[in-house]
């Protein structure tokens, strides 16, 4: 797994935007600018250290992400994260990114969390009510639901950005109906060896993909087979 620092030392949310900037993961001032608004430590369970450059368990065969990937990921979609669009975010665990994409698009845009594990969904609306895009979850642009993230989220379909947080072995095809021409999605693809794609939707409808980086992330599966681990 890469991971661009160690160590539990890094105390402030800003000095783990900072260390991800220093080691080039990122150049947007609008990612970071969000990242330092929305402060990890409300999303990473209590008892792990919440700026360490690691996935971390989160409970049912699941984990946050590295703040790494959530960079790289906000990184990729940044253009498709404007004021007034639509995001989904499948597999949205702790609901950290699905805030960031939140305060993103702004209270005229919309960002959708989907997530088949209720407990996981009970807790990620816990942990953005203790956020900053609290005030966006409670006007309605903010919402998280309990579903199969395969199937995407129609009720606010086209979206401009989708981004999927499990490994799937084919990208699902209802994810690609539902981003609008001229959406990003980014989405890891495979099983024990995988890469980020970034899938982009021509104008005139047609696909290009391409692969990011590799990485390792847990599978989009059924919430049956992701408890039997
Ligand atoms: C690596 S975690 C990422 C969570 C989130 N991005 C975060 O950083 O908190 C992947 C999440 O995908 C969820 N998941 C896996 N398969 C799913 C499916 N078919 N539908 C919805 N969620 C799914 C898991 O329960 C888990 O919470």
């Amino acid at each position: 797994m890469l991971r661009f620092w160690s160590g539990g030392n890094i105390a402030r949310n800003k000095a783990m935007v900072e260390q991800l900037q220093r080691y080039g993961v990122m150049s947007s001032k609008k990612v970071a600018e969000v990242m330092e608004t929305v402060d990890r430590a409300l999303f990473v369970p209590d008892g792990n250290p919440p700026y360490f450059d690691s996935p971390m368990a989160i409970g049912y065969n699941a984990t946050i992400s590295a703040p790494h990937m959530h960079a790289t990921c906000l990184q990729l979609l940044e253009k498709n994260l404007q004021p007034g669009m639509h995001a989904l975010d499948v597999g949205s665990g702790t609901g950290y990114l699905t805030a960031c994409f939140a305060l993103m698009v702004g209270a005229e845009g919309r960002a959708v969390g989907v997530e088949h594990i209720p407990e996981l969904v009970a807790s990620s609306i816990q942990n953005i009510q203790k956020s900053a895009a609290a005030p966006l979850l409670k006007d309605g642009s903010l919402s998280v639901h309990v579903g199969d993230g395969r199937l995407g989220w129609p009720e606010f379909a086209p979206y401009d950005a989708i981004h999927v947080g499990a490994a799937a072995p084919e990208i699902p095809q209802q994810l690609i109906e539902q981003l609008k021409p001229g959406g990003r999605m980014v989405i890891p693809v495979g099983n024990i060896f995988q890469d980020l794609q970034v899938v982009d939707k021509n104008l005139d409808g047609s696909i290009s993909i391409r692969s990011e980086t590799s990485v390792r992330y847990v599978p989009l599966t059924s919430r049956e087979a992701q408890l039997q681990g």
